[in-house]
This record gives structure tokens, C-alpha cells and sequence, in this order.
């Protein structure tokens, strides 16, 4: 061993090596007209292991899409260090992002839309088409390729976004609540399709929710982060079996009491925080809060 201090951050062996490795992250956000800055994330560690889907919880503002963006390496942090697979995090084929919004281009079909990534890495047209349609077939679009955006509802546009998001194969997936603008309906049948897909082609993914109920339905783990500073809260594991289509995975007392737990944490968090519409307002309901 050359360097004791680095070998006491590595795991003992190399399968064990995690995904990405997130080390004393620090960010700060400058402001206009003010020298102040916004610490939205200080000395933030993790370790995201091969193939987990880990999911980031936490109040508006907790630096959970600061987070995400740094992973693809959109943003640079201040402090620290991000690796992914070994390597800083960069853009690329290896990596797929699905936002909230789903981003699709209009004047394109849905084939074209899923076929974008590709034609950027130069991939040959038959190869491209190929791999489309098997894109299309796994979120039950294959009918629609040659629709564009506007012909489709919410749901599909959003399989779509993730078609192309899965296209080029990447083995880090990362979204950034990608459901909260579908229909409740819709939504549930959107975390089924990517628990089904994720089960066919593992990969990491780093899904950012508000929703407590939806991180724990999909995750390995749920990483909770507190706000202002934006900060790792709690790593929780999520112990229920997969494949969590086949029960009812909600009816579970593991689920009942995680979300419980996960629930009374960000509405004690929310109620301490000055700069929040909830300050103060410990021991009302979500139900009674958001009828005032
Ligand atoms: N580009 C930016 N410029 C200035 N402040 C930002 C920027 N992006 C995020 N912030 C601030 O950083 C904090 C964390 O934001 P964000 O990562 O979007 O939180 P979350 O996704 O958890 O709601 C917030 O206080 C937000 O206002
Ligand atoms: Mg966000």
C-alpha cells in the first residue's frame, strides 16, 4: 500500500468498487446584487453502488438537482470530488438524464426524437433504427414512432423522454423527478414500467423525488438531505424483495413504516426551516397544511 490515506476511503477490493463516489462536495451559488452566496451543498459524501437504483429525498432546495447535475458534470463543485466509474463525470453516451420536464423536440417524430443520442454518436442508420424500435417496443411505443410530441398525452411523452434517455445504453441513469408532472394515474404506471425496465437492463439510477411513497416503491436506498445547507440527512436501506410488481409491496409494514419515517423527518425539517412557507407549523398534517 503506497498511500494509506486514499486506501482508507476505497473499499478492500475492486468488485466492490461503488459507481460513483462522491467526496466532501461543497457548492455555493453566487447571488445577484448581494455578496452573500447560497450554500446549496456543503461536505456532501456518498457511495452509490453497481446497479443500485437510489433515490434523493428532502425539502425544496435541499440541493438534490445541484446534486444530479454534477453527476452528468453539468456544474462543477467548489470542493471535492465526484467520480464516476473511476473517472470525473462528463456528459456522454455512458450516462442518460430525464427530467421533469420531458424535453422532447417538436418537430421531430418519436423516432426521431429517440434516435437524437445516436445520430450524435455517429451510429450507422439500420443500427439506429434497430435499436429505436426496441427502445419504442420496451416503453409500449412502437405504434407511435411516427407521432410527434403534441399527438401524445403526458404518460407517452414521458416514455419517450425515457426511451431516449435509454437508447445509447447507459450504465448511469439519472432523473430528475421525472413523474411529477404526470397524472396520478399515469405516474403509478410509469414507476411499474421503469421498475420493469430496470429489471431488464440494470443500471445505476439516481432518481430525484418529492415523493417519499414513489423512493420507496423503486429504491435500493434513499439518501435524505437536509436543507440550507443542503446536506446528507440519512442513507436509509430499502429491504423489500424485488420485483415489486409482482405484491403489494405498499401493504408491507417495511414500506408503511419507511415512509412514515421519511415523512415525520422532512415535516420536522420543513417546520424548522425560517425560510419555508411551513416554519413553525410542526404537528399539522400534510392534508391540513395545504388546506390553508
Ligand atoms: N443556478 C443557480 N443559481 C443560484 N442559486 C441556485 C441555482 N441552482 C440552485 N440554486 C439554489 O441552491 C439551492 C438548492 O437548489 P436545488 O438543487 O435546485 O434544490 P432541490 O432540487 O432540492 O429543490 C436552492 O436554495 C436554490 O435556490
Ligand atoms: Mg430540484
Amino acid at each position: 500500500m503506497s498511500s494509506p490515506s486514499t486506501a482508507q476511503s476505497l473499499p478492500a477490493s475492486a468488485s466492490e468498487e461503488p459507481a460513483i463516489t462522491i467526496r466532501n462536495i461543497t457548492k455555493m451559488f453566487k447571488r445577484h446584487k448581494s455578496h452573500e452566496g447560497i450554500l446549496a451543498l456543503r461536505d456532501v459524501s456518498l457511495d452509490i453502488g453497481k446497479n443500485k437504483f437510489v433515490s434523493l429525498v428532502g425539502p425544496s432546495g435541499c440541493g438534490k438537482t445541484t446534486l444530479l447535475r454534477m453527476l452528468n458534470g453539468l456544474i462543477r463543485p467548489d470542493e471535492g470530488e465526484i467520480l464516476v466509474n473511476g473517472q470525473p463525470p462528463a456528459p456522454g453516451p455512458h450516462m442518460g438524464f430525464v427530467f421533469q420536464s420531458f424535453r422532447l423536440l417538436p418537430w421531430r417524430t418519436v423516432h426521431e426524437n429517440v434516435a437524437y443520442p445516436l445520430q450524435l454518436n455517429g451510429m450507422d442508420k439500420a443500427e439506429i433504427h434497430e435499436r429505436v424500435m426496441r427502445y419504442l417496443d420496451m416503453v409500449g411505443l412502437r405504434k407511435f414512432a411516427e407521432s410527434y410530441p403534441t399527438e401524445l398525452s403526458g404518460g407517452m411523452k414521458q416514455r419517450v423522454a425515457l426511451a431516449r434517455a435509454l437508447v445509447a445504453e447507459p450504465d448511469i441513469l439519472l432523473m430528475d423527478e421525472p413523474f411529477a408532472a404526470l397524472d396520478a394515474q399515469t405516474r403509478e404506471f410509469m414507476q411499474f414500467e421503469l421498475m420493469k425496465i430496470w429489471h431488464q437492463r440494470k443500471a445505476v439510477v439516481v432518481f430525484v423525488t418529492h415523493s417519499v411513497d414513489e423512493a420507496v416503491l423503486l429504491s435500493d436506498e434513499i439518501v435524505m438531505l437536509r436543507p440550507r445547507p443542503g446536506q446528507v440527512s440519512e442513507v436509509l436501506t430499502v429491504d423489500l424483495p424485488h420485483p415489486r410488481w409482482d405484491y403489494d409491496a405498499r401493504a408491507r409494514p417495511e414500506f408503511v413504516e419507511l415512509r412514515r419515517h421519511l415523512w415525520e423527518s422532512i415535516k420536522e425539517m420543513v417546520a424548522a426551516d425560517p425560510q419555508s412557507e411551513f416554519f413553525n407549523r410542526e404537528g399539522k398534517t400534510e392534508r391540513s397544511a395545504a388546506e390553508d
